[in-house]
């Protein structure tokens, strides 16, 4: 949004809340801000790559509806077994949910011991992709798919240079193939997994974003020839061959992509983790909202109060004070512009204080505004999201159950 737009958006954003039914602290999504990026984000898929929702950076199932309805997808990845149990619940017969990080096998059999699919068509066996990161994990997953008497299938994760998981080398990758294609019956490869944050993360003067990129496709390239040429039983033209994710996007938009499949969740919401030069298309679409409880000239602080006047001169910013409704979230201030907090005071999950400088005008039962730095966890702390449509509040939208 141009700066000189801000002002007036917030300010009527501040009037809408202001009438709104309940003032507490909010977690806003502007649908406006959303629909532009997904309108940019459609621009970047190429026409033959699918578009997988990262369910953790956007943990809200009429928020996820909304996106899979415009982007026309129903592939998601989930990294929580309380979210998959939740998707599992209430997901169709076309769902593909791939997990992001591998589970724990006392979590995955859970998964299946608590399922509940009573009321829907999602097969719990044909649309979920496990994510297997080492031939242990995956003799694991062998013994719980003949236990449950199913096949289960099984995407490899492979480590193309974040080294954070992942099958590290072509000898353990071919381990785990082994081990798939010696049991039909119970285990079905489905695809490779390989992430690549590291690619637009790595100081320039280590290595190039350029290069990065190249060595991670050439990596996951290596893995697919093994997979076609030694193991042509496994190969076919629906394996699910996903990356990507937010920081590196814009970058698959090319024809030396190895990937079909593309995740990502953040560049939607776009927290200010994710201001990036990557990301410059984007806009932020997700903000906190809370309302300032008291107003004070000046900063005083217990027991320094005579130090006041001296505080407020050495430090034009602290000429005006608020305590705001909660407080202390993963979260920058963003309006109005010169907010923070104090420090000296102490922060407070229940009550900050922040200052502010002299031109700042706002009154008690105004609005403060914040933007998360991440998604996952923050938008959790809040019980409902309020969903926005030209600064007014059109919905109000259950986040996942943590549980
Ligand atoms: C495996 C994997 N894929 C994709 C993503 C991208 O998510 P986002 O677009 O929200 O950054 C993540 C984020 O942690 C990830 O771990």
């Amino acid at each position: 949004m141009p700066k000189e737009n801000l002002s007036p958006y917030f300010k009527r954003l501040n009037a809408s809340l202001k009438n709104y039914k309940q003032a507490i602290p909010r977690l806003l999504i502007d649908l406006d801000a959303l629909d532009r990026n997904l309108a940019v984000l459609q621009s970047m898929l190429q026409a033959a790559v699918g578009f997988r929702i990262v369910v953790k950076s956007l943990p809200c199932p009429a928020l996820l509806d909304y996106i899979m309805a415009k982007m026309d997808t129903k592939r998601l990845m989930v990294f929580h077994q309380p979210f998959l149990s939740t998707i599992a619940a209430s997901a169709d017969a076309e769902y593909d949910v791939l997990l992001g990080k591998p589970m724990p096998i006392q979590t995955a059999k859970y998964f299946y011991q608590t399922l509940n699919t009573n009321n829907t068509t999602f097969d719990p066996f044909r649309q979920i992709q496990w994510l297997i990161d080492t031939p242990a994990r995956l003799q694991q997953y062998l013994q719980l798919a003949q236990g449950l008497s199913q096949k289960l299938r099984i995407n490899l994760e492979i480590d193309i240079g974040l080294h954070r998981g992942g099958v590290p080398d072509l000898d353990t990758l071919r381990t785990a193939l082994q081990l798939i294609e010696a049991h039909p019956d119970f285990l079905e490869f489905s695809g490779l997994m390989g992430y690549d944050p590291h690619v637009v993360k790595l100081p320039k003067i280590v290595r190039s974003q350029e290069k990065a990129f190249e060595l991670a496709c050439d990596s996951y390239d290596q893995c697919k020839a093994v997979i076609k040429e030694e193991f042509p039983n496994l190969w076919h033209s629906d394996l699910t061959f996903n990356g990507a994710g937010s920081p590196t996007l814009p970058l698959h938009h090319s024809a030396r992509s190895p990937l079909n499949d593309i995740s990502a969740g953040s560049c939607l919401v776009k927290p200010t983790t994710f201001d990036i030069p990557t990301l410059v298309a984007y806009e932020p679409a997700c903000y906190i909202a809370t309302p300032i409880l008291k107003k004070l000239q000046g900063t005083t602080i217990p027991a320094i109060e005579p130090l006041k006047g001296a505080l407020n001169w050495i430090n034009a910013a602290h000429q005006q004070s608020y305590f705001i409704y909660g407080g202390y979230w993963k979260a920058d201030y963003y309006y109005p512009s010169g907010l923070r907090e104090n420090k000296l005071f102490g922060v407070s999950t229940n009550q900050s204080m922040l200052n502010a400088p002299l031109e700042s005008d706002l009154a008690v039962d105004d609005f403060v505004f914040l933007r998360p730095q991440q998604s996952e966890f923050v938008f959790l702390q809040f019980g409902n999201l309020l969903a926005i449509r030209h600064q007014e509040v059109v919905e109000e939208w259950k986040l996942m159950d943590e549980n």
